[in-house]
């Protein structure tokens, strides 16, 4: 008993089998993963949240006293979040008492808390050593949340970013891209459509004819889609596709056959 108890402990991967949960090969390298600072590319739907709750609920039972910061782009994210790591600590049989509870925060009896907030100014101030800071749909926190939650991390604290790209902007682009981008400084993960089971051949096939092809490279293949020669912003093409609007001709009135 003893032994499965440290082999719990030691290993997110046994702890997310003993829960019914079978982690796929990203997923296993991923959890077990003992870098600082983690980015992880990846396609729509692959398991990003259900993969860090289960790391956030981890570091919580087995490292007490340790502060894991969820920051999510939107309440609902956050919320969300939160749901997902309460229904993991449920089928894992509450190891550890609950302290106290609300909607944003899960806390321990070992001293650890589970912190899930929007990434908003207001909520994510006034934090530090936080142990494990997860970035859930990275790209679209903003650059000024990431500069100010960064150095809330403690100096043995671990910083995960996940995202589906989101162009050619922002700094999760700049970590993977930016001329800036220091190489070796940041481990990178990069779950694809082809790398995630949860997409088979024919699934595949069934987005790539449902989707702009723009859609498909950005969030299926995870390519970073703009350029400096983009003359349409990622969002004004996603703006454009998805209220199916008529583009209006750039310079003068179409002439028949454009
Ligand atoms: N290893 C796995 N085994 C079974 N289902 C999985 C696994 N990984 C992910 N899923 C399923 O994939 C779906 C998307 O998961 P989610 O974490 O919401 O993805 P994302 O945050 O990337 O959009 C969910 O239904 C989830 O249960
Ligand atoms: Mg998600």
């Amino acid at each position: 008993m003893l032994a499965r108890d440290l082999a719990l402990a030691l290993d997110p991967v046994a702890f997310a089998g003993g829960i019914g949960f079978h982690s796929e090969a990203w997923q296993s390298s991923l959890l077990r993963s003992s870098s600082r600072r983690v980015l992880v590319r990846c396609a729509r739907q692959v398991g990003k949240t259900t993969t860090t709750s289960i790391k956030a609920l981890h570091t919580a039972l087995y490292r007490p006293e340790s502060l894991v910061l969820v920051i999510s782009p939107s309440q609902r994210q956050s919320d969300e979040f939160l749901v997902r790591v309460r229904s993991l600590y449920r089928a894992a049989g509450r190891p550890v008492e609950t302290a106290r509870e609300s909607a944003s925060t899960l806390e321990f009896a070992n001293g650890s808390r589970v912190l899930s907030l929007p990434g908003s100014e207001s909520t994510t101030r006034g934090f530090a050593g936080v142990a494990l800071l997860i970035l859930d749909e990275a790209a679209r926190v903003e650059d000024d949340i990431f500069a100010s939650v960064l150095p809330m991390v403690g100096s043995t604290g671990a910083v995960w970013a996940l995202s589906t790209p989101w162009g050619a902007r922002g700094w999760f682009w700049e970590l993977h891209e930016g001329a800036d981008a220091v190489p070796g400084a940041w481990e990178h993960h990069l779950v694809d459509v082809y790398a995630s089971d949860q997409y088979d051949e024919q699934r595949i096939t069934e987005v790539r004819a449902s989707v702009p092809r723009f859609t498909f490279a950005s969030d299926y293949e995870c390519r970073f889609e703009d350029s400096d020669a983009q003359l349409f912003s990622s969002d004004d093409v996603r703006a454009a596709v998805a209220a199916g609007a008529a583009v209006p001709p750039l310079f003068g009135t179409p002439t028949q056959g454009d």
